[in-house]
């Protein structure tokens, strides 16, 4: 077999059998396949496309690349979401800790924040001496008893999304559906998940700009899940707005606590995602047979206050100090905390969630680059959202700061995210559609 016959074939829109996917794969990873040849492989790829078995193929090739955590010791549905990231999205940190009061069982590999778009690892981290990396044999221990772990992904799962990862960032080969469903699919599929729900985001702050492409890029990755024995659900969010209020990791963290203090109007987007999400979650795990009884417990797990120990529990066996969770001042604490007026009157037409994440950046939130460091503590609380009416001289955010150097820049990206109108906005459901694998 010759890779340059294997990358021909895809060139001239054939499908590739298994053998050919392996054998370039397996090259790739081992050095015996070249850096030029695996970018022309890709970029046929993204131009020609996969089928849904060559797509399959190259995730449990990629699987096989590395470690896989088995979780057979736990002889119950292991359930992981996934988010293709958002602003202000921090639905991993109320919805995870739920599913676990409710009985259910979340093991969960989380990745670092990038630009405009927050991780979860980083929000976890915003916890003090918290540490999120797990060996195998404690994310075991973690999910057995506690019913939850929410980890940093570690370097020997799944090699090879890792090195395609960075020929596809310099070669212009990120944006392909079978290449982005096969990286996603195959990291949660490593990590032990027997139950999968997806959020899909389409939008100005998300990866997919439309309705359209989000639906595509979900679909591939339902059917993976399908072909592969995973209970794989997808549901499609608007992420034109940011979801919830605070963008910024310890911000975010507050959000989370106040959310699982039932502190937060259940009506709210980021509520109706993360309860959703959990829903199927529980479902899917035979956890719940109907979306009602999902919810009763749901229910029961937020106003007993089991929920909330859940995440308090986790942050204590990462390590972490929890006096937050009785001070949620500790986590953001900044030198200054700015409001942002808008010198205008009216209904709140639209927030731009990427101007949000890129301001929120800038005040050090966030990365540009992999190796930035970032400040937990800094970001952006909305004071108004979609729909909401400004009065004149009443601030729209709030900036919480400590290094001056970038106010202006990203009170300015704030105040231009807001646009107004003399009308009020009908309030749409967050959750566009759902995809279910039994109905693929
Ligand atoms: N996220 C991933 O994990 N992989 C991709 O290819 C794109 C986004
Ligand atoms: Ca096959």
């Amino acid at each position: 077999m010759r890779a340059v016959d294997i990358i021909g074939k895809k060139r001239n829109k054939e499908a590739n059998t298994e053998a050919e996917i392996r054998f370039l794969v397996n090259g790739f990873v081992n050095g015996e396949v070249a850096d030029y040849q695996m970018s022309a492989y890709l970029m046929a790829v993204c131009l020609n496309g996969m089928t849904e078995e060559e797509t399959e193929d190259l995730t449990r090739i990629m699987i096989e690349s590395g470690d896989v955590i088995k979780l057979d010791k736990i002889p119950f549905k292991k359930a992981d979401k996934h988010s293709t990231g958002g602003v202000a999205d921090t639905t991993t940190l109320i919805l995870a800790p739920i599913v676990a009061a409710c009985g259910g069982y979340v093991a969960k590999l989380s990745g670092k924040g990038l630009g405009a778009t927050g991780g979860t690892i980083d929000k976890l981290e915003s916890v003090k001496n918290l540490d999120t990396q797990c060996d195998g044999e404690k994310f075991e221990r973690l999910v057995s008893e506690l019913h939850l772990c929410v980890a940093s992904q570690t370097a020997s799962l799944v090699p090879a999304d890792k090195l395609m990862y960075a020929l596809r960032d310099v070669t212009a080969t990120v944006d392909s559906i079978p290449l982005i469903a096969s990286s996603i699919m195959s990291k949660k599929i490593a990590a032990g998940a027997d139950v999968i729900v997806l959020d899909v985001k389409f939008g100005n702050g998300a990866f997919m700009k439309t309705v359209d492409e989000a639906e595509a890029l979900a679909a591939a990755m339902v059917k993976i899940g399908k072909r592969m024995g995973r209970k794989t659900v997808a549901i499609l969010t608007d992420m034109n707005e940011p979801l919830g209020t605070a963008v910024g990791n310890g911000l975010e963290l507050k959000e989370a606590i106040d959310a699982l203090s039932c502190r937060i109007d259940k009506n709210s987007k980021l509520m109706q995602v993360s309860l959703f999400i959990a829903e199927q979650m529980l479902i899917l795990s035979d956890v719940a047979k109907t979306e009602e009884e999902a919810q009763n417990l749901i229910d029961e797990a937020l106003k007993s206050g089991t929920a909330l120990n859940k995440l308090k529990s986790l942050c204590e066996a990462l390590g972490g100090d929890t006096a937050c969770f009785e001070n949620t001042d500790l986590l953001t604490k900044t030198e200054k905390q700015i409001p942002v007026y808008l010198n205008k009157t009216g209904y709140v037409e639209s927030v731009d969630a990427l101007k949000i994440g890129n301001a929120a950046c800038l005040l050090g939130a966030g990365r540009q680059k992999k190796t930035d460091s970032i400040d937990y503590s800094v970001g952006i609380v909305l004071l108004k959202q979609k729909g909401d009416y400004v009065k004149l001289g009443e601030a729209v955010a709030t900036l919480y700061v400590n290094d001056e150097k970038h106010i202006k820049e990203a009170e300015k990206l704030v105040k231009e995210a807001f646009a107004l109108n003399c009308t009020k906005q009908e309030h749409k459901s967050s959750i566009y559609k759902v995809i279910n694998f039994e109905k693929i």
